[in-house]
């Protein structure tokens, strides 16, 4: 408990503030998801909206080496999708952007998916039930309870459906940090030794696949994608733990 930040008032304005910024470009973004853009076109987009329009710093650009400043991950790509001149996007795709920024030293992070033309029923469920799992577990946070209950509100729904739950990444704490404590597990887990409290921050973000869990990482050292080749849905929002609940920031 004691590497996990509580975050003074100053330090929530701040979060608040990028947390804004950030659901604003996916907000901006939403009208360029048409059928033959590039997935490098439209990270042209956000980059140039958060440089020039937000004067904030796109915080994928250059983190652990990553070269673009959003990730874009379509149908069977989980996440981490490098955005490229070659992937244009297609009828029925559905495809994650994920908008991580640093305003004034704080950072904010937020994805969604969108819907490119006519989207098959099944993927559509898939989403909606991917933004539902996300939506569960923010319901259900408050200062003391432990964070163990953030992976058992998702699982506990997912698991009336036919997907399943990507184990390999988990939402973390942001601040000044990208990624800090704590480590959010979006499956149930044992971890009920982290009491949460008012005043710490940090993302929810569930990975959920139309078949199996299992995922591999390709050569570019990024993109994530399923074994199986199912599609795969991801929202995530950054929220702050507040004296009797939670708020979304990224709204
Ligand atoms: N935005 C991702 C997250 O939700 C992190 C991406 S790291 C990057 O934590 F380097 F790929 F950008
Ligand atoms: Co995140």
């Amino acid at each position: 408990m004691k590497n996990i930040k509580i975050k003074n008032k100053k330090e929530i304005e701040k979060m608040k503030y990028v947390g804004k910024l950030t659901a604003k470009v996916l907000n901006m973004i939403e009208n360029y998801i048409v059928p033959g853009i590039t997935t490098e076109k439209i990270d042209k987009i956000c980059h140039n909206y958060i440089i020039n329009k937000q004067k904030a710093i796109p915080a994928c650009l250059g983190y652990n080496g990553f070269p673009k400043s959003t990730c874009i991950s379509i149908n069977d790509t989980v996440c981490h999708g490098i955005p490229n001149n070659i992937d244009k996007l297609k009828d029925g795709d559905i495809v994650n952007i994920d908008i991580s920024i640093i305003k004034n030293e704080y950072h904010g992070d937020s994805s969604r998916m969108f819907f490119v033309g006519n989207v098959k029923k099944k993927y559509i469920h898939l989403c909606k039930t991917t933004k539902k799992s996300m939506y569960k577990a923010i319901e259900s946070i408050k200062p003391n309870i432990s964070i163990s209950t953030i992976g058992s509100k998702i699982e506990e729904y997912i698991s009336k459906k036919k997907f399943s739950i990507v184990e390999e990444y988990c939402g973390h704490g942001i601040g000044k940090m990208f990624h800090e404590e704590p480590y959010v597990l979006h499956y149930k887990n044992k971890n009920t030794n982290i009491i949460l409290k008012e005043g710490m921050t940090f993302t929810i973000e569930p990975m959920i696949n139309y078949g199996k869990k299992e995922v591999y990482t390709c050569k570019d050292g990024w993109t994530v994608k399923t074994k199986d080749k199912s599609y795969s849905a991801q929202y995530e929002h950054t929220v702050l733990v507040t004296k009797k609940g939670c708020k979304i920031l990224t709204l």
